[in-house]
């Protein structure tokens, strides 16, 4: 069942016995001192807990009537009746208090450029652009669709949308045409909001000519504003384009621009992610449970405090970004930093320098990241003072024992603990993970967070043992948790909640051992963790299969030694089609230009059949034994 690569690399065998002791230095002062006694307390009440958590750490301009209205399962409500806007706790609260001069925000730029941003300042720019959204016609419950680089403008937007009670829904800015194009389709937004290009790695991505191939197929379009970051030169379509500086100069930028009133379960946004099968789909978070559920995690998991940096080196495109970039930390009255570019550009020390530069004291990355920084040796990360770290984090996939050891020796210098945080676009929040007070192992997420409930069951939904692998399904609902699938009720529905009753289906597989620790093994699924990224091997098939020479693919994750998971692909060309390496390279780069570069395949095999069982799904299982030269397992429904 599960997937065998992440076997091969994942801690579950290795670190089981390799204990890090938590740090006195970091423990002390933190928010969570006795882990035992909050975890019994909310074990016992997850409903008191959450409801405390949020009387504490936000503001509400109603209160709610019932705190878990769970009457129509699997459509949960939080906070019933109560009204907020997580802009009013991200923001606005913020500018009555001594933060209001303390920086939001601290961006630095590829080419070495600095931004800095008080609340005060990222409240005027956000209301600004909320009352530039709303003359260009966006109102509470519209799509806004967001395509942008790394740059402050990104939450800037995201912000402003959420300000006015439009939703928004980003776009990862390394996706391509086909990925944008079906995402503006699906949730209707009749505003883009994307960058004339990006700089990445000393070049410049061309979000605004992919932006106008994907909108030439969505007629849906009304408005695209631009924000100018490379200034190269661009077209701009007439009647349709706008300078995102040309409506900042403009009187309806009004700095003086009111927060929608909520209600909690109003949606904040949509973000497509990639499932079992088919196209991506659109998760729903809203503003109430949300707000909850991410100020709790990141407040108690990363112990952030007034005077801290914090540093998230996510995507603001993806979830992590969105709870852990842009509101956990403003929710908490954090400095939040924010970088642009490539981790390696111009030299390997680049994140390190900026670390030292700001005095960064908390960073969050992901495996691949760290695999990939790992390579060029110790001494780029040497020259640099490191000295202001206190807290690691990880996030996106299994973290092998061998990178947490470097990451934790070398970049923590043996005083930082590493939180291996386990969640998901879905769960919106961490789900299970360390805190401060919690020993480590290397590989572990260690325990589920306070109020949640993960087990590990078998096919039958039966608890599993000690040390045995099976599914890890969550089994109670909590604050952040999705509220469906834009669209489509019955696909939330059939995806997480049918295959066990009453318990949520992550899609991972995972273990437990003998302290309770739990060990993420991988998707059992056909979801592919591309450098953390997640895609789905149908996205990629369907990029593949619309190339003229493409009669059939199919496409499986194999192990890759940075990105933690490469794609293959296997090719079934149409008549008239002869395989060539040409051809192999030329499928490649088709890939890339309809998705994005990180969806481009390692390899593009020809084959003359795939295997298929009789009903004519396509045995990826089969093909990823082979191609590791495995066993290929119950093999009883292959067609002959
Ligand atoms: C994987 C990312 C092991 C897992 C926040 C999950 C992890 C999927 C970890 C969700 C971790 C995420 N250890 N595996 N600490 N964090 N995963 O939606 O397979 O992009 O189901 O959310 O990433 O990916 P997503």
């Amino acid at each position: 069942m599960a997937t065998t690569e992440v076997r091969q690399q994942g801690g579950a065998e290795n670190g089981q016995e390799e204990w890090y002791p938590p740090s006195e230095a970091v423990v002390q002062g933190a928010h969570i001192q006795d882990w035992d006694k909050l975890a019994r307390e909310a074990d016992a009440d997850f409903v008191g807990f959450w409801e405390a958590r949020a009387k504490e750490l936000v503001d509400w301009y109603e209160p709610w009537t019932k705190v878990l209205d769970d009457s129509n399962k699997p459509f949960f409500k939080w906070f019933v009746g109560a009204k907020t806007n997580i802009v009013h706790n991200a923001i606005d609260r913020h500018l009555h208090t001594h933060r209001r001069n303390k920086l939001a925000l601290i961006w630095e730029g590829e080419n070495g450029e600095s931004r800095t941003f008080s609340y005060h300042a990222l409240n005027r720019e956000v209301s600004k652009f909320a009352s530039v959204l709303k003359a260009l016609g966006v109102r509470k419950g519209d799509r806004v669709t967001i395509y942008m680089g790394r740059v402050p403008e990104l939450p800037i937007a995201m912000l402003a949308c959420a300000k006015i009670g439009a939703v928004h829904s980003v776009v990862y800015g390394g996706f391509s045409t086909e990925a944008l194009h079906g995402r503006i389709e699906d949730s209707q937004s009749r505003v883009v909001v994307t960058c004339d290009g990006a700089f990445l790695n000393g070049k410049i991505v061309e979000l605004k000519r992919i932006a106008d191939e994907a909108i030439k197929r969505a007629p849906i379009v009304e408005h695209v504003v631009v924000f100018r970051r490379t200034g190269h030169e661009v077209p701009m379509e007439e009647g349709r384009d706008m300078w995102w500086h040309d409506l900042m100069a403009l009187p309806i930028a009004d700095p003086r621009c009111k927060t929608e009133v909520m209600d909690a379960e109003d949606p904040l946004y949509l973000l497509y992610t990639s499932g079992t099968t088919g196209r991506p789909k659109a998760i729903i978070h809203t503003h109430g449970g949300y707000q909850v559920g991410v100020a709790t995690t990141l407040q108690y998991v990363f112990d952030v405090c007034d005077e801290d940096r914090y540093w998230c080196a996510a995507d603001p495109g993806w979830v992590t970004g969105h709870s852990y970039i842009v509101y956990g930390p403003l929710i908490l009255g954090a400095t939040s930093f924010m970088y642009e570019g490539a981790p390696t550009y111009p030299y390997p020390d680049r994140w390190w320098a900026m670390v030292e530069r700001y005095g960064i004291n908390i960073l969050y990355t992901a495996p691949t990241a760290i695999r990939g920084l790992m390579r060029f040796g110790e001494a780029w990360p040497n020259r640099r003072d490191l000295s202001s770290l206190r807290l690691l984090g990880s996030v996106g996939e299994p973290i092998n024992p061998e990178a947490w050891r470097w990451y934790y020796t070398n970049i923590g210098k043996s005083r930082c603990p590493v939180m291996d945080t386990w969640w998901q676009t879905e769960t919106g929040m961490f789900m299970i993970t360390p805190t401060p007070s919690v020993p480590l192992k290397p590989g572990s997420g260690t325990r589920p967070f306070f109020g949640i409930e993960a087990d590990i069951v078998d096919e039958h939904g039966k608890s599993v043992g000690v040390g045995e692998e099976g599914f890890l399904v969550l089994r109670r609902p909590w604050p952040a948790m999705l509220r469906g699938i834009y669209g489509d009720p019955e696909r939330y529905v059939s995806q997480y909640w049918s295959k066990y009753k009453d318990a949520y289906l992550t899609g991972d597989s995972a273990k437990r051992d003998k302290d309770g620790y739990f060990w993420i093994i991988g998707r059992v699924d056909d979801v592919l963790k591309v450098s953390g990224y997640r895609l789905g091997t149908a996205e990629v098939e369907s990029a593949l299969v619309s190339h003229p020479a493409v009669a059939e693919a199919a496409v499986i994750g194999l192990p890759h030694e940075i990105k933690g998971q490469g794609i293959h692909a296997f090719v079934l060309l149409r008549q008239g089609f002869t395989p060539s390496a040409e051809l192999a390279e030329e499928l490649r780069a088709h890939v890339g230009s309809e998705m994005g570069p990180i969806a481009k395949p390692e390899e593009v095999k020809f084959v003359d059949s795939l295997p298929k069982t009789r009903s004519g799904k396509i045995m990826r299982r089969v093909l990823k034994a082979r191609a590791q030269g495995l066993p290929e397992g119950d093999i009883s429904t292959l067609e002959e």
